[in-house]
């Protein structure tokens, strides 16, 4: 069996990256399958969001990143059967310089993940589209993109697709776009519909069918550790989360 491994990645901050890496993963472990969440943004959310703290950790993906530890020793348990978190944290930056000078620097992700046996990988990605993100798209099979229902959610996509395009020619000529998740959806504001009518007509099929509503209960979870599957399972967050992940099992039938 070979891992399925998607990037969840846009280059802009709070748009939903890390609790779309952490509800998805929660839910495709209550399927039965055996989750990774790879946290690979310095700010360490889905770390901490997962109810892992920092200070309790002997070892991190960067101690992985600088080759002082193996992969399976920065791995570790959450309270949820089958979820576990390769955590990540601050030094992750630092590692992102070092890296800057290595040979093979654009595989350090890769070189890490490829002997780990996992149904699916989540790599919540850090919000911009460098070093470490061209080692998240490289590792990666596909690409999931959460944007988020505002006035300026379309500005950079186009750039994304770019730099996509060109790890396909230069690095990793698999790498598929698995499609598009709408978040923070307002269904009181128009705006919102227009994003979401906007998207459709750009992305089509790849557009999820899942929409993620602007929901308090999913922006209250990570303060206490949880993901919204354990946290309130029957919020409108919730729900529209477990579609989501739904669609990431059929959606990740095609690569193989
Ligand atoms: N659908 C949502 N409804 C309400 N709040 C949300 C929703 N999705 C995320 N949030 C909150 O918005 C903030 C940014 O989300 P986050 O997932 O951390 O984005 P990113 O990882 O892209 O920076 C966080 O405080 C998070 O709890
Ligand atoms: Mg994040």
């Amino acid at each position: 069996m070979k891992s399925k491994i998607i990037a969840i990645l846009n280059q802009k901050g709070g748009v939903g990256k890390t609790t779309t890496a952490i509800s998805i993963g929660a839910y495709l472990a209550k399927k039965g399958k055996k989750i990774l969440v790879v946290d690979f943004d310095p700010q360490g959310n889905a770390t901490s969001g997962l109810g892992v703290e920092d200070k309790s950790l002997m070892a991190t993906l960067a101690d992985a990143i600088d080759g002082h530890k193996k992969a399976e020793e920065v791995i570790y348990k959450t309270d949820l059967y089958n979820l576990f978190i390769m955590p990540g944290n601050a030094r992750l930056a630092s590692s992102e310089v070092e890296l800057a000078g290595a040979q093979e620097r654009e595989f350090a992700l890769k070189n890490i993940l490829s002997g780990l046996q996992y149904d699916f990988m989540l790599i919540d990605c850090p919000p911009s589209l460098g070093l470490l993100t061209v080692n998240a798209l490289v590792a990666s099979d596909s690409v999931l993109v959460p944007v988020q229902a505002e006035f300026y959610a379309l500005e950079g996509l186009s750039q994304l697709l770019q730099v996509m395009q060109q790890i396909r020619s230069r690095l990793n000529p698999d790498l598929e776009l698995m499609g598009v998740l709408l978040t923070m959806f307002d269904k009181r504001n128009s705006l919102s519909g227009e994003v979401y009518n906007e998207l459709s007509s750009d992305f089509g099929e790849k557009l999820f069918q899942a929409v993620i509503p602007r929901n308090v209960r999913l922006a209250e979870a990570p303060s206490y550790g949880k993901p919204i599957s354990e946290y309130d399972k029957w919020s409108k967050g919730a729900r529209a989360y477990k579609k989501a992940a739904q669609e990431v099992v059929k959606r990740s039938e095609g690569y193989e």
